[in-house]
């Protein structure tokens, strides 16, 4: 196997080529990899056709710059409620804002990445689009949305899209290949990638909460022995998983078909029952599959419900796909229901270890997704695997994601400041080991919350070590449901909202890992509010100080 598409050589030309025309520009805003493997590989093929290719990262971009530019590619993903990247954030901005420039000249193609099962799907991609045509640019193609399963109607795009390129480009003059440098790519070199995993073995699988809990979050351990893989703290684990037999049988079941039929995918040719236990997503439903499925199936109660995007919101947060072919069953053959089903996607969590502390094994904390709906237990598909599926020495594929957006202070007197509700813990910990390791003297002040003291106190054991030990030198707990009104981390936030200011003036980095859509947006107002009381600043000028922060790297997320 080679390497991974991002760490190969591109060529790149910077100020000193001349014929600024003949250049190709592929930008990225990634936030977890996906839109920057894409680009990578991109840029490697418009290479290889002896393109000049530029390849960079949003992030290292100067926003006006863009009006030199001729041709631009951009692959750019979106988070939460249509959120851009962190990486991507100032140059939608700056695109969208009043400084933005005329861009006759320029020619651009937008690739959207996102997650269907999300409302806002694309929107980044879509806002991009939106802003550069605006400006005067004008497309070379189609804008591509594309779902998590990208790969494949990524490279069909991209095949038409360079040939484009190739009649362009070769017409304008002075299209002279400069390889000047080659990118080192941010992420480490290692030969186990999405599509090509580590087959690992789960050690240990324990439950971290207690038997009263409301969750059921899991401490899992996963051994790399003999993979060489080396990750750095901040990192996420890539995982694959199997689909519940049961779901397989009751999908079968539900539309007729025989776990012994052949169908195709991607001209593989594979039995059902074996395409959708580990090929196909069961568990996440998104609007596609409703829309492929009601074309097969003709159902008129599927088709009106297609026609109200409000219930269709509702019901595919319902639904799992299962559901769906059993509350409306219809024999539509197995071929046509392969085709109907996304391609299923290894999930991500962030590594809760540093192999500084713990060599070859990698640890993640993992919430059990687990409920009663129409009359069966449901479970999430990744962490159910982990969770129950799993046997103690079986194997699991897994790659390691590299993030540096969310990487410890390189100075290690520098301070920290954590906030991890829930398994949002989990990369603080990672923190912890590796500040232990490496001996940091820098302060370390951990925010955590869950529903209770008794029962939800995550690693209490390890963080109350730290605290003797000193490592820790703050820790402020916030247990929602342990009294009558409930207190989350925002509220710990702003009863120390003094201190946490001084130790921001102090230098500190703050990292928030956990629930994007809720207690992200929460504490960051408790952050603006504190910025503005304890900085004497108005509105604006907190704002501003937040994102001087992020520019320096200093506010970094790690949320979903
Ligand atoms: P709750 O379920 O009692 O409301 C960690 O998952 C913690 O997140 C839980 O204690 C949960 O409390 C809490 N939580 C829910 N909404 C939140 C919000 N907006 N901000 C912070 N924490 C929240």
């Amino acid at each position: 196997q080679g390497q991974a598409g991002d760490t190969g050589t591109i060529a790149s030309v910077e100020s000193q080529n001349s014929a600024a025309s003949a250049s190709i520009t592929v930008m990225y805003g990634s936030q977890t990899g996906n839109a920057k493997h894409a680009a990578s590989d991109y840029a490697e093929i418009l290479n290889a056709k002896g393109l000049t290719v530029n390849l960079v990262n949003m992030a290292d971009y100067k926003p006006r710059k863009i009006k030199d530019e001729s041709y631009l590619v951009t692959f750019v993903s979106t988070h939460g409620e249509g959120d851009a990247p962190d990486d991507a954030i100032e140059f939608h901005e700056f695109l969208g804002g009043k400084k933005a420039p005329k861009l006759a000249n320029l020619k651009y193609a937008v690739v959207g990445l996102g997650d269907s099962s999300y409302e806002f799907f694309c929107q980044t991609g879509k806002d991009f689009d939106e802003r550069l045509s605006k400006l005067g640019a004008s497309p070379l193609i189609e804008r591509l949305d594309c779902d998590v399963d990208y790969e494949a109607s990524i490279a069909s795009w991209t095949e038409s899209l360079t040939k484009k390129l190739e009649e362009l480009v070769s017409a304008s003059s002075g299209a002279t290949q400069v390889v000047s440098q080659s990118i080192a790519s941010a992420s480490q070199a290692s030969v186990f990638t999405k599509q090509n995993p580590f087959s690992a073995n789960l050690s240990e699988s324990i439950k971290i909460t207690g038997r009263d809990s409301i969750k059921d979050i899991r401490h899992i351990e996963i051994s790399l022995e003999g993979s060489d893989i080396q990750y750095q703290v901040g990192d996420a684990l890539g995982v694959w998983f199997v689909n519940d037999q049961a779901l397989v049988e009751r999908v079968i079941a539900a539309t007729g078909t025989n776990g012994d039929d052949q169908i195709v995918i991607g001209g593989d040719s594979f039995s059902l029952a074996d395409a959708l236990s580990e090929k196909l997503e069961l568990t996440l439903s998104y609007p596609g599959f409703v829309q492929a499925y009601q074309l097969a199936s003709e159902n008129s109660a599927l088709a009106d419900l297609l026609a109200d995007k409000t219930a269709l919101r509702a019901f595919l947060e319902e639904h799992q796909i299962v559901d769906i072919v059993e509350k409306y069953p219809s024999k539509i053959g197995a071929q046509t229901l392969v085709d109907a089903l996304r391609a299923i996607s290894p999930r991500l969590y962030s590594i809760a270890s540093a192999q500084s502390e713990v060599e070859d094994e990698v640890h993640l904390t993992v919430a059990h997704v687990a409920y009663e709906a129409f009359g069966y237990e449901h479970q999430g598909g990744a962490s159910g695997f982990l969770s129950t599926r799993l046997e103690e020495g079986a194997e699991v594929r897994v790659f390691v994601e590299s993030n540096d957006n969310f990487r410890l202070p390189s100075d290690d007197n520098t301070p920290v400041i954590m906030i991890g509700p829930g398994t949002g813990i989990a990369p603080f910990r990672a923190f912890m080991q590796e500040r232990d390791a490496r001996e940091a003297t820098g302060k370390n002040w951990l925010f955590f919350g869950n529903p209770s003291f008794t029962q939800d106190f995550l690693y209490q054991t390890e963080w109350q070590g730290y605290k003797k030990s000193g490592l820790l030198t703050k820790i402020s707990l916030a247990f929602s449901r342990d009294q009558a009104e409930k207190i989350y981390v925002q509220h710990r936030i702003k009863e120390n909202g003094k201190e946490l200011f001084a130790w921001l003036e102090e230098g500190a980095h703050v990292y928030i890992c956990g629930d994007a859509l809720r207690m992200a947006k929460d504490v960051e107002t408790a952050l603006l509010d504190l910025i503005q009381e304890h900085g004497q600043r108005s509105e604006k000028e907190a704002k501003e100080y937040l994102v001087g922060l992020r520019k320096a790297k200093r506010y970094q997320k790690d949320v979903y």
